[in-house]
């Protein structure tokens, strides 16, 4: 069978963890994807860098936008990141010329989304990101197409897993916040600049994405309220534990009479509560829609191996011609949307 090639912008820990995941589940990959999904061109800054896999046998770019014109890439696999720069300069050209493309970016998709699901529609080029929210749960897919048929009343979870990470690592062991910070770091769970991630603006993108999916308009997200969890220290949780809490970055986005409400703040959630023992890197997505009650998953949030989980399944997707809209409707049908919250008139 005729192989999905693959031009991947970005050799960094999801990168580098897809190429190892395409390598070791080949086998199991092919057989359900009904033919090879194989990597024969790579971009990235630094040809020299050790990266722990071996890239001498893919085509090497140092400029990423090149790969959309080499004939030998049929997809576009954005591990960049960032809203702007090269890798929306990538994704838009990719679209553009309309190669089907991948992305684990978050900020792009939330900044952006629905300039893209214009581009993608336009182009007949399909534009996936499972990856984008809640590392290796498939939350896109769930609520996309998992939960088309339902009215989603709220929508939301623990959304940050190097948030997560630190609150509990500083609840369970008194460590120091920048101590658990430089530890997400060295494990790849944080964002190329961390403070995207302590002050609850990765959330935010990620909520942003759901909430735009649940609701079927595209919410902007400059109107989303956000915090993050710098400010949280010991004596936090020392009351919280007193009074029966644990402290968590939540992300939330409802409907009230004015429309929609998105919302990332740390909260006080109940200890007995299922979202209260979602610990360390691990998320969780939870909803409500009238018709199927509520629902929660939960799994690792970052890291290489869960991302490029995420990521090959899309290829997968892919490779056997079952993609779906951006936002799951025709982009004719889209409406950006502020986030109004209950207060306000
Ligand atoms: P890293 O910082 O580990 O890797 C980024 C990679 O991009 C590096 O290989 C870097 O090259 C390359 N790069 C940077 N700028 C350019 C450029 N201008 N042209 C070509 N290549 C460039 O990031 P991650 O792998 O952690 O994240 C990648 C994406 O995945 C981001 O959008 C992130 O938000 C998202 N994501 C990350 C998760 C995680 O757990 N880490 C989970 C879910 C999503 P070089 O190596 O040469 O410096
Ligand atoms: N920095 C992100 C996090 C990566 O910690 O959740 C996964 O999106």
């Amino acid at each position: 069978a005729t192989p999905l090639r693959l031009g991947v912008a970005g050799l960094g820990t999801v990168g580098a963890g897809l190429i190892t995941l395409l390598r070791d589940n080949a086998d199991l990959i092919t057989a359900r994807a009904g033919r090879p999904v194989e990597v024969t061109a790579v971009a990235a800054r630094d040809r020299n860098r050790d990266r722990g896999i071996d890239v001498t046998p893919f085509r090497w770019y140092d400029n990423a936008t090149d790969l959309v014109s080499d004939p030998n890439v049929d997809v576009i696999v954005e591990l960049i990141g960032g809203a702007d720069g090269t890798a929306r300069l990538l994704v838009e050209s990719a679209l553009t010329a309309g190669k089907p493309t991948v992305t684990a970016n978050k900020a792009l998709i939330a900044l952006h989304g629905e300039t893209l699901a214009r581009l993608s529609e336009r182009h007949k080029a399909p534009l996936l990101f499972e990856a984008a929210v809640a590392g290796g749960i498939p939350a896109i897919k769930t609520v996309r197409e998992g939960l088309a048929a339902d009215r989603i009343l709220w929508i939301g979870g623990i959304l940050n897993g190097t948030c997560n990470y630190i609150l509990t690592a500083m609840r369970e062991t008194g460590r120091d916040f920048a101590d658990v910070l430089a530890e997400a770091q060295a494990l790849g769970y944080a964002e190329a600049d961390p403070s995207t991630d302590v002050d609850g603006i990765d959330a935010a993108h990620k909520l942003t994405i759901l909430a735009s999916l649940a609701f079927g308009n595209p919410i902007i997200f400059d109107s989303v309220h956000v915090e993050g969890i710098r400010h949280i220290g010991a004596l936090d949780f020392s009351f919280a534990r007193t009074l029966g809490y644990r402290i968590k970055l939540i992300g939330l986005a409802r409907r009230n009479e004015y429309g929609i409400e998105a919302r990332v703040a740390p909260c006080l959630i109940p200890e007995a509560s299922p979202i209260a023992q979602v610990d360390g890197v691990f998320n969780a997505v939870i909803t409500e829609g009238t018709f199927v009650g509520r629902l929660m998953v939960e799994g690792r949030g970052a890291g290489a191996g869960p991302t490029a989980s995420a990521v090959a399944a899309d290829l997968i997707d892919l490779a056997r011609n079952t993609t779906a809209p951006v936002w799951g409707t025709s982009s004719s049908e889209l409406k950006s949307v502020r986030s109004r919250p209950a207060s306000e008139r």
